[in-house]
């Protein structure tokens, strides 16, 4: 083992409450890798901070909230799923080289079958048409699913993503109150940055009627609101926040950067043992 670790960072705004820093730490110790992983909060530009990232011999970085699109656009080569996301979320730095990749949708489809195996064949209902949603779409599909709906609030931000994904698989989108009640959603998504306000959704409860799972993206020490709501309309449904979706994401990226894929389970019990 070299006595100096390999530098990998997250840059995001705000920063503080990161819990990379602690995933990839855990990944780290389990693998015996030999990294150190910081968080950057950018309050300039997030060109010059990843630039001097680089030239300090960083090997690494994800990029959260808000400049996954900068990402996009630095990058100097794409992988597919990063360019059907239209967002970056893990950089790769070689050989003078800045390649961008997107783990987000991945490391929810690992969570969704880890939860209730196979999602092939399965339909699922999206809530939220913002770049959390558009990065799962095209993942989702190539798990087989096999009819995705976006709603959203402004429908039509649905009807974009519908026209941008229709030629990947059966999408429809629109607005929140236009849900065909009568589809039978297998699983129910929560894309929206809502839970993040303890907001709500406004969609009708009848959607969970059929799901085998309701899942929020986002994540809390308690339940989010979506959450609540799903199991009052629906108690016998299974309800999950997003957490492992973050540390699937975040093995996905650590997988890219090591060649090595870190086993999740352990991670995602200490990581909500450490949820304030
Ligand atoms: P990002 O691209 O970072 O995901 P965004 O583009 O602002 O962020 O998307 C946030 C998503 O959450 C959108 O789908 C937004 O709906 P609108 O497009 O109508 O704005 C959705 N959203 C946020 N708060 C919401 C709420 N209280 N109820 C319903 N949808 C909400």
């Amino acid at each position: 083992m070299s006595s100096t670790p390999d530098k990998y960072v997250v840059f995001g705004y705000p920063i503080k409450h990161s819990l990379s820093p602690a995933i990839h730490t855990l990944f780290a110790e389990h693998t015996e890798q030999h990294i150190e992983y910081d968080k950057v909060q950018v309050e300039g530009s997030f060109y010059d901070a990843l630039r001097r990232f680089i030239d300090s011999g960083g090997k690494g970085a994800n990029v959260t909230s808000p400049f996954k699109e900068d990402a996009f656009a630095i990058a100097s080569e794409l992988s597919i799923r990063a360019k059907t996301a239209g967002a970056v979320n893990t950089l790769i730095f070689e050989n003078g080289r800045v390649k961008g990749d997107n783990t987000d949708g991945i490391g929810l489809v690992h969570d969704l079958v880890s939860q209730i195996g196979s999602i092939s064949g399965l339909k699922i209902l999206i809530i939220g048409a913002g770049g959390a949603a558009r990065g799962v779409v095209n993942p989702l599909f190539d798990a087989q699913v096999t009819k995705i709906h976006l709603a959203n609030r402004t429908p039509s931000k649905a009807e974009e993503l519908t026209d941008i994904f229709s030629q990947y698989g059966d999408i429809q989108g629109g607005a929140l109150n236009e849900i065909p009640l009568d589809e039978q959603f297998d699983i129910v998504i929560n894309s929206t940055s809502s839970s993040v306000l303890g907001e709500c959704p406004d969609i009708n409860p009848s959607v969970f009627q059929h799901a085998k799972l309701v899942y929020d993206m986002y994540y809390h020490k308690e339940d989010t609101v979506f959450m609540e709501f799903a199991k009052s309309h629906a108690p016998n449904v299974q309800v999950s926040d997003g957490l492992g979706m973050l540390i699937g994401q975040a093995a996905e990226s650590f997988y890219l950067w090591r060649g090595v894929r870190p086993e999740l389970k352990p991670v995602v019990a200490k990581i909500k043992a450490q949820l304030v």
